[in-house]
């Protein structure tokens, strides 16, 4: 039976409350994280949550319980994982700027790794490590040169992005490695975008993972960590019958398709697939303009609350959950309040007929939703809504 995330119930006390919000459902959340954790520990994986995709103390804390670890891309993040109980031997922090403070401080709480990506990391992660009498854990990221057939703006791991070390820097980084003290080599890392949903970018990624790994062991590497990073993609056009992602089948590529010796382990770092489906926004109609062409809904919401449709064209489905008969439909353009043409959430999406006041639901928004959001036009949101 398809997930519901909505009932009379919860609508009732939507129309008490300050639009708009985010509502999160604790439920599916943990729901999704017990299919997860059960797929995952079937083949003794580790899994770290990208902490970027939502950094909510409560919705950190549910994942923390359910035993993941903790995946960073700052000192803020590193601090913020700590707060909500993640432990430290289970913290992976990558980035390519990290800082000096930061990777000072993540050295003084002894994360699991630091996941480097620049042979000039490497260096100043030594002397940092050095300074303090301590050995650092790295793992090396790795652009793989593997096409994530995503969008272009969330696709990392080409040749042309910034992120990691290319594949013909490795001689000159494992000459580095071995003159260095201070830094001890654990694996190799990855991450080539997110949202992919072809399953055969995975398989690709396993071959390339599996030669780097073969590469540094023929020269004398024990390597430790296979980390292939995150980057499962979730289905925005069906939020209630696809809720939870299959996590067996994502598990499965990586069982079939990567080579693990016996001392290897292998670790994941999932972000959106996690929490995405649990979160909408909740926003009201506030005006409705209906003209020749076209017919616009203006909702309290905005590009500063939910970013993604203005900065990647990113699809989200919209409901209005005031008005549910989709006997009389028309089409509108969602949009929001800013002052921006790129306020959109939707172009032509066909909704019952909608009035002011109506309230009107943003779905798939829990993983870089309320982190990317903004203080540009001073627009105000209520709190978070979680629903237990
Ligand atoms: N590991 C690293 C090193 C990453 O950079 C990311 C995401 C992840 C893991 C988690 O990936 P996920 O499982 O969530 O796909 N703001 C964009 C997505 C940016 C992703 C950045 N990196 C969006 O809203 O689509």
């Amino acid at each position: 039976m398809p997930y519901k995330q909505f009932n009379d119930v919860l609508i009732s006390a939507f129309e008490q409350r300050e639009t708009p919000f985010y509502f999160y459902d604790m439920d599916l959340l943990r729901k999704t994280l017990s299919s997860c954790s059960i797929a995952y520990t079937a083949y003794n994986y580790h899994v770290h949550y990208a902490m970027k995709a939502n950094f909510n103390p409560k919705i950190t804390e549910s994942i923390q319980q359910a035993g993941f670890g903790a995946d960073c891309v700052s000192g803020g993040e590193v601090k913020k994982a700590i707060e909500a109980g993640f432990l430290p031997s289970k913290i992976v922090f990558a980035g390519v700027g990290k800082s000096d403070a930061e990777i000072k401080y993540a050295l003084e709480q002894d994360i699991f790794a630091f996941n480097v990506e620049s042979i000039q990391e490497l260096e100043v992660i030594n002397s940092l490590a050095s300074a303090i009498n301590k050995k650092a854990k790295v793992a090396l990221r790795i652009n793989p040169n593997v096409d994530a057939k995503t969008h272009a703006n969330i696709t990392t791991g080409l040749d042309e992005n910034k992120f990691g070390i290319n594949a013909w820097e490795l001689p000159d980084a494992i000459a580095v490695l071995q003159k260095l003290d201070n830094v001890e080599f654990l694996g190799i890392h990855f991450h080539i975008g997110s949202q992919i949903l072809d399953v055969n970018v995975f398989k690709s990624l396993c071959v390339k993972v599996n030669e780097f790994s073969s590469w540094f062991e023929e020269r004398g590497f024990t390597v430790k960590v296979l980390n292939v990073g995150g980057g499962l993609g979730i289905d925005y056009h069906e939020p209630d019958s696809s809720a939870m992602v299959d996590f067996d089948s994502f598990f499965k590529i990586f069982h079939d398709f990567l080579e693990v010796k016996p001392h290897q382990e292998v670790h994941f770092e999932l972000g959106r697939s996690l929490v995405a489906p649990s979160g909408s926004l909740i926003s009201r109609v506030l005006y409705v303009k209906t003209g020749i062409k076209k017919n616009f809904l203006i909702l309290d919401a905005g590009m500063t609350h939910l970013m993604r449709p203005a900065l990647y064209q990113a699809y989200h489905q919209i409901e209005n959950l005031s008005n549910q008969n989709k006997k009389d439909a028309l089409k509108y353009d969602v949009v929001g309040p800013i002052c921006e043409s790129t306020d959109v959430f939707g172009k032509e999406v066909e909704l019952p007929i909608s009035e002011r006041g109506d309230l009107i639901a943003i779905r798939s928004t829990g993983a870089y939703g309320e982190v990317l959001a903004s203080d540009y036009n001073l627009k105000s949101r209520g709190p978070d809504f979680f629903k237990e």
